[in-house]
């Protein structure tokens, strides 16, 4: 299939095209600015910004995708909150463009959305939980997933939790900038009192490439299985790889005060995957061994 993935760039979007790729789709990944993908190059890359309606519409009318993967977001929740014009923009309208140009060809639509739009009092929740966002951030996502209910054609909403993995293109992510610092010496304040259900990154891309293989409609919760709070989950990668634990300093959000909110409580309960699916999410600990692999698992 004919398979276009916004925000190829990003760290999801990277690893979703190489498992498109190897799955043998047709795969047109866009992106702002210049091609960032680490994949070989059986793909096409088409710069679109998707705030831009008339480089969206050009871009849909020459591929004609069978299916969109909408994975590119403003997807810091501090930003959205200090940037909220520019957040709404790119979440909200910037799926709206996308919605418009999809309807035209009957794209299937696969939205990618997050646990943040739940308000954290509950924890493991279910894809028929109602959402409640805490942030600015997970408004925009909120106010997107109601647009794609909207969508005409078929559609389906993956949310997603703490997406952690090697990281790609060059940018740090939690544990990696978490490693880094320690090996460096430095000290790193961590919370302890947020709890989530952290995600493998390839277990997420593998998701999605199983959805459009299936053709499965509707909203899916794709996370890891294993509750932890960020401090646990860099304390547990200090004690698999011996790094200094005394550098690791917990907190709580009476300790460090973020311009946007967190849920307290997320994480999901993932039983619809694994029926729908047959998802099924590799442990914490095996996520850590293969984040720090040193060869690289294409
Ligand atoms: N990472 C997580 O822990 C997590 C958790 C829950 C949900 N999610 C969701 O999962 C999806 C993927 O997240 P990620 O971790 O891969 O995020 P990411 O690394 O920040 O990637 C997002 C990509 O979107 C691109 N983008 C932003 N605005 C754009 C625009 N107007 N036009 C085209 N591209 C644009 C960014 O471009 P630049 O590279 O140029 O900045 C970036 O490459 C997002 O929808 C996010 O909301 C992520």
């Amino acid at each position: 299939m004919r398979v276009l993935v916004t925000g190829a760039n990003g760290f999801l979007g990277n690893y979703l095209i190489q498992e498109l790729i190897k799955r043998k789709h047709e795969v047109i990944a866009t992106g702002k600015g210049n091609c960032r993908i680490k994949a070989n190059d059986t793909f096409v890359y088409e710069e679109m910004d998707f705030t831009v309606v008339q480089s969206v519409k050009n871009v849909f009318s020459t591929y004609k995708p069978d299916v969109v993967v909408h994975a590119g977001a403003m997807s810091k929740p501090d930003e959205c909150e200090d940037n909220r014009e520019l957040a709404f923009n790119v979440n909200t309208q910037g799926t709206i463009n996308l919605l418009e140009a999809a309807k035209a060809i009957n794209s299937f639509f696969i939205f990618i959305s997050t646990d943040f739009v739940f308000d954290g009092l509950k924890g493991m929740y279910k894809e028929d939980d109602i959402p409640a966002p805490v942030n600015y951030y997970g408004q925009t996502k909120l106010l997107a997933e109601e647009k794609v209910k909207e969508y005409a054609g078929e559609w389906s909403i993956v949310r997603t939790v703490l997406v952690y993995g090697r990281p790609q293109s060059g940018r740090e992510n939690l544990l990696s900038l978490v490693k880094t610092k320690n090996e460096n010496g430095e000290v790193f304040k961590i919370f302890t009192d947020q709890l989530r259900t952290p995600t493998y990154v390839k277990d997420l891309a593998l998701a999605i490439v199983s959805i459009i293989d299936k053709k499965a409609i509707g909203i899916f919760h794709i996370s890891g299985a294993d509750q932890l709070s960020p401090y646990e989950m860099v304390i547990r990668m200090a004690e698999m790889f011996g790094l200094n634990k005394e550098l690791i300093l917990p907190i709580t959000k009476d300790d460090l005060k973020e311009k946007a909110l967190r849920p307290p409580l997320t994480g999901f309960d993932i039983s619809k995957a694994k029926a729908v699916l047959n998802y099924s999410p590799i442990s914490f600990n095996e996520g850590l061994r293969k984040t720090f692999e040193i060869k690289n698992e294409n």
